[in-house]
């Protein structure tokens, strides 16, 4: 796994702790799951270099398809995140990323963060999920929530932000590692306070 932070140039040696965290992805077949990572991991976080504390996600990608679902709760396990995504175009998505949901709040502990995440915000003229709908639904749930663009790079960085700042960075726990990953990315929240009992990696 790339660890970003750890080779690259012209960091500040700011003895700075790292906290590291497991993030799941989940949600249907085709809804943006692979295009989020890529965008986020090609995308705008080296310009966060200069922070006070680092997050590093260790991000599990998976496919959307039915037949994995029997595999669900072996992915989920030891998630501190999880970004459940469905397809503004698509109806049928979101009822399956609320079925998403109800399985991490059962299966995972409780104080996992849970991001909605309403992809493919650019197809405006073909829209089948309504904003307003989406934003009930997640504040009778405790959910965040973001509408993203993958394509159009629209809020795919201040999700994974968002994620990063309602993380309990006092109390790390060690992410699973026996699993194929996805990919490893640095976060920094340059609006965050260092806090001495974070976890250093
Ligand atoms: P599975 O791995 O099969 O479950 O799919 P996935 O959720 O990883 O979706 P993926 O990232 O492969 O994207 C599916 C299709 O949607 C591709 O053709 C992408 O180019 C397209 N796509 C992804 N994100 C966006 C977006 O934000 N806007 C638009 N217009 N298309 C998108
Ligand atoms: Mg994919």
């Amino acid at each position: 796994m790339a660890n970003q932070g750890a080779t690259r140039p012209n960091r500040p040696n700011t003895g700075n702790k790292m906290c590291q965290f497991k993030l799941v992805l989940l949600g249907e077949f085709a809804v943006g799951k692979s295009s989020l990572v890529l965008r986020s991991v090609k995308g705008e976080f080296h310009e966060f270099q200069e922070s006070t504390i680092g997050v590093k996600f260790e991000i599990w990608n998976t496919a959307g398809q039915e037949w994995y679902h029997s595999l669900a709760p072996m992915y989920y396990q030891g998630a501190q995140a999880a970004i459940v995504v469905y397809d503004i175009t698509n109806e049928g998505s979101f009822a399956r990323a609320k079925h998403r949901v109800k399985e991490l709040q059962w299966q995972t502990t409780p104080n996992i963060v849970i991001s909605l995440s309403g992809n493919k915000a650019d197809i405006v003229n073909k829209r089948a999920v309504d904003v307003q709908e989406a934003q009930s639904y997640v504040d009778g749930n405790g959910l965040l929530f973001m509408e993203t663009s993958a394509k159009a790079s629209m809020d795919v960085n201040e999700k994974f932000m968002a994620i990063a700042k309602n993380l309990p960075k006092d109390k790390p726990e060690n992410p699973g590692t026996n699993m194929a990953r996805e990919r490893g990315v640095d976060l920094t929240d340059p609006a965050q306070p260092a806090r001495s009992q974070c976890c250093s990696h």
